[in-house]
């Protein structure tokens, strides 16, 4: 049982977004608490008082230290992982570890992240590679729609398939073990692009065996921006290098990908510290507030768009975000109706586009109350 209720002046006060809008858009960026900044303003002011001690001699080990905190959030074996700083760079690093030959295909679905499929599009351009869609009903009301969705696109030429755990336009989550265990069963490689997952979900990165699994940090950790995790399974240890070359090249992974020229490690470093924080708050405690204020806010917004809702209202397909039709709107009025109700309300929440068709997403973290989305499903329902 939680000892807080989410939106408490105490709760809101511990993170520094301007009080004067309601932030739904936990999601997109995160949000990092005060505690948190204020452990990365002091590793900042250590680089800068003594670089190169702080760069060259003390980080390795630090490292070291934070890396481990993560591993057991996440279930891994600390030797097959490494920071990135977001997503992308994990998923473009699993791309890089495969040897693309003309017609070769990678399946990802249609409610995949569009920074994915442009890396997908650079293959094509690069070497010929098709990006064959995995057609993912929406409204869906079984995960072996999703299951089937993906079995029927996986085809003799697929060398990889990516996986969402939590999609980004239609906040899903995937049943990822059932699709690593398709993509094992007909001996195609998988990457999981986690993006959404650490934190919000329960992870055990060894027992779900991708070949390479991604997940940011800065999201529903509450790190600072710049932290996310890359996992290589053991396969593929010696084949994966990250895109950027340096020192460590060939000499395992973290030398290679935790040192890629000069940078602000201060966000990597910082991750224990919300680990610590959301560890207080208590992480079953913060799922459950959180899915709450989702669950109960899709509702008010299905309401006043008069839709019905488009997945089962269970944990297993959402957590602290949801997607819900807009039916007078089409995909690509999506960012004026998200700058329009920033503009008008001082509501931050992205409209989404899925299919052609627009989508409200809206996430929950401790700092909203229902209060936010009322208003929100007000103004909604004024817009009809
Ligand atoms: C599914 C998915 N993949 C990748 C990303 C990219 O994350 P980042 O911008 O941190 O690299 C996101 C971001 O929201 C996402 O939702």
């Amino acid at each position: 049982m939680a000892t807080w209720t989410p939106g408490a002046p105490e709760l809101v006060a511990r993170w520094a977004l301007d009080p004067s809008v309601d932030f739904l858009n936990h999601g997109s960026f995160g949000a990092t608490p005060r505690a948190v900044l204020a452990v990365q303003d002091a590793l900042r002011a250590e680089m800068e008082a003594e670089p190169v001690e702080f760069l060259a001699r003390r980080l390795p080990a630090r490292l070291d230290a934070a890396r481990a905190r993560v591993a057991a959030l996440v279930g891994a074996d600390p030797a097959g992982l490494v920071f990135v700083p977001n997503a992308t760079h994990g998923v473009e690093s699993a791309l890089g570890a495969l040897d693309w030959r003309e017609g070769d295909e990678v399946v990802h679905a249609d409610h995949g992240y569009n920074a994915v499929k442009m890396a997908l599009l650079r293959l094509e351009h690069r070497y010929g590679v098709r990006h064959v869609p995995a057609i993912v009903p929406f409204p869906i009301h079984d995960p072996e729609q999703v299951i089937g969705a993906f079995a029927a696109a996986i085809g003799p030429r697929t060398r990889l398939v990516i996986v969402d755990h939590v999609t980004s336009a239609t906040a899903l989550t995937f049943p990822a073990a059932e699709l690593v265990a398709l993509c094992r069963a007909r001996g195609v490689a998988v990457l999981v692009d986690g993006a959404h997952a650490p934190g919000l979900l329960d992870l055990d990165l060894e027992a779900l065996a991708a070949d390479f699994y991604t997940g940011n940090l800065h999201k529903w950790v509450c790190a600072p921006k710049g932290a996310a995790l890359f996992w290589v399974h053991p396969d593929w240890r010696a084949r994966v290098h990250p895109r950027v070359t340096s020192h460590g090249y060939a000499s395992g992974l973290a030398p290679e990908f935790e040192w890629t020229g000069t940078f602000d490690p201060t966000a990597w470093l910082a991750v224990p510290a919300a680990l610590d924080h959301l560890e207080v708050l208590g992480i079953a405690e913060v799922r459950a507030a959180t899915h709450g204020l989702v669950r109960e806010g899709r509702e008010l917004l299905a309401d006043a768009l008069g839709v019905e809702l488009p997945h089962p209202d269970h944990p297993s397909w959402y957590g602290p975000m949801a997607a819900v039709l807009v039916p007078w709107a089409r995909g690509a009025d999506a960012p004026g109706l998200t700058a329009r109700l920033f503009a008008e309300h001082r509501i931050e929440v992205p409209f989404t586009a899925y299919d052609a068709r627009c989508f409200i997403r809206i996430s929950a973290q401790v700092y909203n109350s229902p209060a936010q989305y009322r208003r929100l499903a007000e103004v909604l329902r004024a817009w009809r």
